[in-house]
């Protein structure tokens, strides 16, 4: 039987990073727990390489289109990259963005590094009048928590008209929603922490690109700042990989379903939700104070920061400091997991019908 020159995204998911179908081989990568080589080879060291990392690059490189490299963080893979611009290059950056992203821009502008232009990313005509000399045009779309969406062609084509590099933060979408490489970005960047690796127990970052220079120089400035991942931490995340499309469907059919209801409810003052992904941000009517109950008084779903796993977590964003004052106080962050959606409701409904006191 012939081979299929090219799998789907679901096959990818589960075929890709595998070893060769060969009598006795495993059919995981194993761990390879080394920080050294035998001399003489390609890989010599644990910080230039290691079997495990590249079978999870594979696959992940697979579904973005492009070459992966995996780094200890999503921020370490976000400082990596920020780390390329030039000396007072400017940077059109989303206004709302993951705030350790934010607070990086902020911390090398600080240090006259560079200088942030802050855009509403769904505002096409701002973000490409913004890209006028710009070095670097950093997009997260969706924005954490805002669910703001970039128009990524025309803001692609206005960035590379200017000569500047753009950056896709894919975390909220994953490749099976969002392929930023195919509509011409230059970068892609996750935190694998969550949707990838998918199960709350994993650190890691990636990115993916198809220019194979810049593929090298960030290559070179990983490993030179030795900002590498754990073998255990991608072997995670690759068997998390495996089941991405399945979780990610489910969760995304949960998120639909409580949109549709959360709208209804009259403790809610607005739903923010995309239209696909797993992520929505509700605020309340009655603000901190009733995020704040929701959140503590809910018994399935967890209060906890981070999100993409199989378990439901939410959190009221705006407890951080380091959140920016445009979020609603009374916003609630919310990970949509796996579980059966009428638990879900179930948990959420109590709190909210006491907040509207029905
Ligand atoms: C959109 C986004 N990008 C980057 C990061 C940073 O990733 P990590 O926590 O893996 O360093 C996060 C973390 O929440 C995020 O939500």
């Amino acid at each position: 039987m012939s081979e299929p020159r090219t799998y789907r995204p679901a096959t990818i998911a589960v075929a890709s990073g595998r070893p060769p179908h060969e009598p006795d081989r495993p059919l995981n990568e194993p761990i390879t727990m080394a920080s050294t080589y035998v001399a003489g080879g390609e890989v010599e060291y644990g910080r230039y390489g290691n079997p495990t990392w590249t079978a999870f690059e594979n696959a992940l490189g697979q579904l973005e289109g492009g070459r992966c490299l995996a780094f200890a963080s999503g921020l370490a893979t976000v400082a990596t990259i920020l780390d390329l611009v030039g000396q007072d290059a400017k940077v059109v950056a989303p206004r709302h963005a993951y705030n350790g992203s934010l607070l990086q821009l902020a911390d090398l502008e600080a240090r006259g590094r560079l200088r942030a232009v802050l855009v509403d990313v769904a505002d096409t005509d701002a973000v490409t009048a913004a890209c006028e000399d710009a070095a670097l045009v950093w997009l997260e779309s969706p924005t954490n928590p805002a669910l703001e969406v970039a128009d990524l062609p025309p803001i692609v084509a206005a960035a590379h008209e200017a000569g500047a590099f753009v950056v896709v933060d894919n975390t909220f979408a994953t490749p099976l929603l969002q392929q930023p490489l195919a509509q011409d970005a230059d970068i892609v960047v996750h935190s694998a922490t969550k949707f990838i690796a998918g199960h709350s127990d994993v650190l890691l970052g990636a990115l993916a690109t198809r220019d194979d220079e810049l593929y090298a120089v960030l290559k070179k400035r990983r490993d030179m700042i030795g900002a590498v991942p754990g073998a255990f931490e991608t072997w995670l995340a690759l068997r998390g990989l495996r089941t991405l499309h399945v979780r990610l469907e489910r969760a995304q059919a949960n998120a639909q379903e409580l949109v549709r209801r959360l709208e209804r409810h009259a403790a809610v003052a607005e739903v923010r939700y995309p239209g696909f992904g797993a992520i929505i941000s509700v605020v309340l009517d009655q603000g901190a104070l009733a995020a704040d109950l929701l959140t503590h008084k809910t018994r399935l779903w967890v209060h906890a920061t981070s999100l993409g796993g199989v378990e439901s977590s939410f959190e009221r964003r705006r407890r951080w400091k380091a959140e920016p004052a445009t979020i609603p106080e009374g916003l609630v962050r919310m990970s949509v997991g796996i579980e059966d959606v009428e638990d879900l409701w179930d948990d959420l409904a109590v709190v909210l019908d006491e907040l509207t006191g029905s």
